[in-house]
């Protein structure tokens, strides 16, 4: 181990040698400094350097878009995949003292890779990946609560509180392979939103560590800085390690129906009604809306049983046409593979899957919708998805608990009033589609601008486009407020200059940042 260490060491001097006649900065001594500074307080199995045998691997491991794998210019230093909190301090530590900025990696389904590249140019810096050994759920029946470590997945999470007790559960998002890290940082939308909220509204604590390389929980890091961390997206406020959570009740089993309706059979209308319904259904039922192609389908889970559910569905949404053909009751467990995978012989053992496919390239975007679409518009939406590089679009449902959460109890400000938020997608699988999906989903998103919310057009951190802004670094190092704001009022409204007063407090240099990261506020505006 220490021959092979050395051997790297000497392969990491030499190509950090070559890459520093492109890259003025930071210079040579200081990336060699980080590594060396690393391996005097972690075992050196735990840092990964870009000529060790499994960089590649581990690195690929959770990238969950394939637009930024082949990515030479973008690739990190080296890899920390630490096992205990104290390596995250370590890397702090020693990322401060020899100015190598650090990405926080969980899940690695950040939709523009920022957790594991950088989007500018030469930028030298190193990734923690909490994903690869951070990743114990414990969980408390009694008081039903849990703690989670940043690196498990969603469908870990959803498995080990499931199999714990049949009759708990947690509000997040469809996707398992999602990251608890990235995920909690930004909101975390769920089917279940419209009863228990998102999974910021969940969270009772949590272990981070600052910009000094701190280990610090919930009292000791002060009621701001715990609101920051639980909506104001992530990387800005530190490394959060793990969380704990308030689990939730569901019944012993649970109601859940998908119903497909093409243009034909009269979509646009179904939609263009299901806009008006949603926010007078029980907060116990959420119904999402997928669409693509020429079809819309009608994705749902009910916490109670088809015999109630199918009667609700007939007085309040005559129109989807629903019967207790279409009903299915499961345990939540079983419902949450369900809806992900869209059939019922898929184990619930695929929850754990961690595995990403990397086949389709990816780029989204997001709006909120405050008033209804009318339906002639649906009609012409429909048409958008006639088109070459349309992939699809998915109606979250909030109201509900939703709306009796201020706007500034968490940093996520897309509350009461919304009827639903929208997400973007569009795939393709190399170079040659790339600028046909790209132009379809910018089009698209110009041609919903009168419909959906303005002033700001609202977008949710989690789905993260940098079309919408990106951040200018001034100076002396340090990310500006006014190129902040543009972006940033976008993703957290009024929330905006708040975050960037805590940012101030917590990390005034800025050693916490991306390309949307929160800025400093700076002290004239204060
Ligand atoms: C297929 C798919 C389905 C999705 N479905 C949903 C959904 O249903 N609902 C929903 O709300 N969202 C959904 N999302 C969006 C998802 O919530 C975000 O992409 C989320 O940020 C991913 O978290 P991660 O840990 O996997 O990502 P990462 O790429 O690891 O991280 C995302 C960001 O958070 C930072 N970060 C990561 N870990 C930490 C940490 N421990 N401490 C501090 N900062 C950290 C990273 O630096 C990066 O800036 C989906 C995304 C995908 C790709
Ligand atoms: C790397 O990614 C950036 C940002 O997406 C892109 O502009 C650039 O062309 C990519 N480079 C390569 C070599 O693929
Ligand atoms: C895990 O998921 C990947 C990607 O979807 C898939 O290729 C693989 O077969 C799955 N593995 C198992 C054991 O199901
Ligand atoms: C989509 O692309 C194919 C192949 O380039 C082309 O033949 C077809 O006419 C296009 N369809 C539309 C609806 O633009």
């Amino acid at each position: 181990m220490a021959t092979l260490f050395i051997r790297n060491l000497a392969v990491v001097i030499i190509i950090s040698f070559f890459s520093s006649l492109y890259l003025s900065v930071p210079s040579l001594a200081s990336s060699d400094g980080f590594v060396h500074c690393l391996l005097q307080k972690i075992p050196d199995e735990l840092v990964l350097t870009q000529s060790s045998s499994s960089f590649t691997d581990v690195l690929v491991s959770s990238i969950h878009n394939p637009r930024f794998v082949n990515n030479a210019t973008a690739r990190p230093l080296c890899i920390v995949t630490p096992t205990d909190a104290s390596h995250v301090q370590a890397a702090v530590r020693c990322g401060r003292a020899e100015g190598i900025h650090l990405r926080a990696r969980s899940g690695g389904h950040d939709y523009e890779g920022l957790s594991y590249r950088s989007a500018r140019d030469g930028e030298v810096f190193a990734v923690v990946d909490l994903g690869a050994r951070l990743r114990a759920v414990s969980v408390s029946v009694d008081d039903a609560t849990a703690w989670v470590e940043s690196g498990a997945t969603l469908g870990e999470l959803y498995y080990a509180v499931a199999k714990t007790s049949p009759v708990l559960a947690f509000p997040a998002g469809v996707c398992p392979t999602v990251g608890v890290g990235g995920h909690f940082s930004g909101g975390g939308i769920s089917i279940m939103s419209r009863k228990y909220g998102l999974s910021v509204d969940n969270i009772l604590d949590a272990k981070l560590v600052n910009a000094h390389g701190e280990l610090v929980d919930r009292a000791a890091m002060g009621e701001d800085h715990f609101w920051a961390i639980r909506g104001g997206g992530g990387e800005s406020f530190g490394v959060v390690v793990s969380w704990k959570i308030r689990l939730v009740e569901v019944p012993p089993t649970v109601a859940v129906f998908a119903i497909v309706k093409t243009v034909d059979e009269g979509a646009a209308d179904v939609i263009s009604r299901w806009q008006h319904v949603t926010p007078r259904l029980p907060n116990e039922l959420s119904i999402r809306v997928k669409v693509r192609g020429q079809r819309a389908t009608f994705q749902s889970l009910y916490l109670g049983p088809c015999a109630s559910l199918v009667p609700i569905m007939s007085s309040i949404f005559p129109e989807l046409g629903m019967t207790s053909a279409d009903c299915r009751e499961m345990s939540w467990l079983d419902s949450v593979a369900f809806i992900q995978f869209m059939d019922l012989t898929t184990p619930v053992e695929a929850l754990l899957n961690r595995t990403t496919s990397l086949s389709t390239y990816t780029k989204a975007k997001s709006d909120y919708v405050r008033r209804a679409i009318p339906k002639d518009v649906w009609k012409s939406i429909f048409s958008w998805f006639a088109m070459n590089g349309s992939d699809q679009m998915l109606l979250e449902p909030m109201g509900g608990f939703m709306d009796g959460v201020p706007a500034a109890a968490t940093p996520y400000p897309h509350r009461a009033g919304v009827l639903y938020n929208i997400q973007y997608i569009t795939f393709w699988f190399g170079d040659d589609t790339a600028a046909v999906a790209n132009r379809w989903i910018n089009d698209l998103y110009a041609f919903m601008e009168p419909y959906v919310t303005s002033n700001p057009r609202e977008a949710y951190v989690n789905f993260r486009d940098l079309d919408i802004g990106e951040n200018a670094v001034s100076n002396d190092g340090v990310s500006t407020f006014e190129s902040g704001k543009v972006w940033g009022e976008k993703y957290f409204a009024g929330n905006f200059e708040r975050l960037a007063a805590v940012k101030a407090a917590v990390d005034r240099t800025d050693y916490f940042r991306n390309e949307q990261s929160i800025p400093p506020l700076p002290v004239e505006i204060k």
